[in-house]
């Protein structure tokens, strides 16, 4: 592992705005339900970025919503490690980074506790349906931790895991809020749709077309 990376990963679980688990059967679960009471400490609305890199998002939005509270969730810590440190840069209150699998999200979170999702830019999974960050498998696990109403948010540049989401809002009957087929033609003034990640600005190189679905569960 080159020697950035390592020491990145090393740093993150002492950053006083990261969370890391990797004990997903200790005795000793995450305390799901305090995210508001003793974490940020408010009343704000708590919102995911799921897959969040370097959490472009995350930092992002809570910089344009101080009232809203952000966490963006990865695997990668080096990646998350420049989030976190952007984020106790700029002295964001509202914004926390949680190395985890998303796959365990019921772990960390209770019942209606999350307000929305923002998934940006994911890995399409172009050979597993059920890898798809917005398959019926991922919203079933999503849906009981949602507010009612709560939207789910996907930005990509995938047109196969763009029309693979619009199936699955049909097919579950879901509503759908938002369909962009083109961010940058469509909405190029867009504060929330404007915010660059990493992927997205590979795929901005590569002239890619970004889409953006907006649909909640109910
Ligand atoms: C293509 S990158 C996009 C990163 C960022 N959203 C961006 O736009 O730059 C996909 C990210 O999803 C993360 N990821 C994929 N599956 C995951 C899972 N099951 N749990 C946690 N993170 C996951 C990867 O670690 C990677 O950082």
């Amino acid at each position: 592992m080159p020697k950035i990376k390592e020491q990145r990963m090393e740093d993150l679980p002492k950053l006083p705005n990261t969370f890391e688990w990797t004990e997903y059967n200790s005795r000793n679960p995450f305390p799901a339900g305090t995210w508001n009471s003793e974490i940020f400490k408010n009343d704000g609305p708590i919102i995911l970025e799921l897959a969040c890199g370097k959490g472009e998002y995350s930092t992002g939005l809570a910089s344009l919503y101080p009232e809203r509270n952000y966490i963006g969730f990865d695997i990668k810590g080096n990646r998350l490690w420049v989030g976190a440190k952007r984020a106790l840069d700029e002295k964001l209150q509202n914004v926390r980074y949680f190395r985890a699998y998303i796959d365990h999200l019921d772990q960390f979170f209770a019942e209606g506790e999350i307000d929305k999702i923002w998934i940006i830019f994911p890995d399409p999974q172009l050979k597993k349906d059920r890898k798809k960050l917005t398959s019926p498998k991922f919203l079933d696990l999503y849906r009981p931790l949602l507010k009612k109403g709560a939207t789910i948010n996907l930005k990509t540049d995938s047109p196969e895991l763009y029309e693979f989401t619009l199936e699955v809002i049909e097919d579950l009957d879901l509503t759908l809020h938002r369909n962009v087929s083109d961010v940058y033609k469509q909405c190029p003034e867009d504060p929330e749709l404007s915010i660059r990640t990493y992927y997205e600005g590979m795929h901005l190189k590569k002239a890619r077309t970004i889409r953006f679905l907006s649909f909640s569960l109910d």
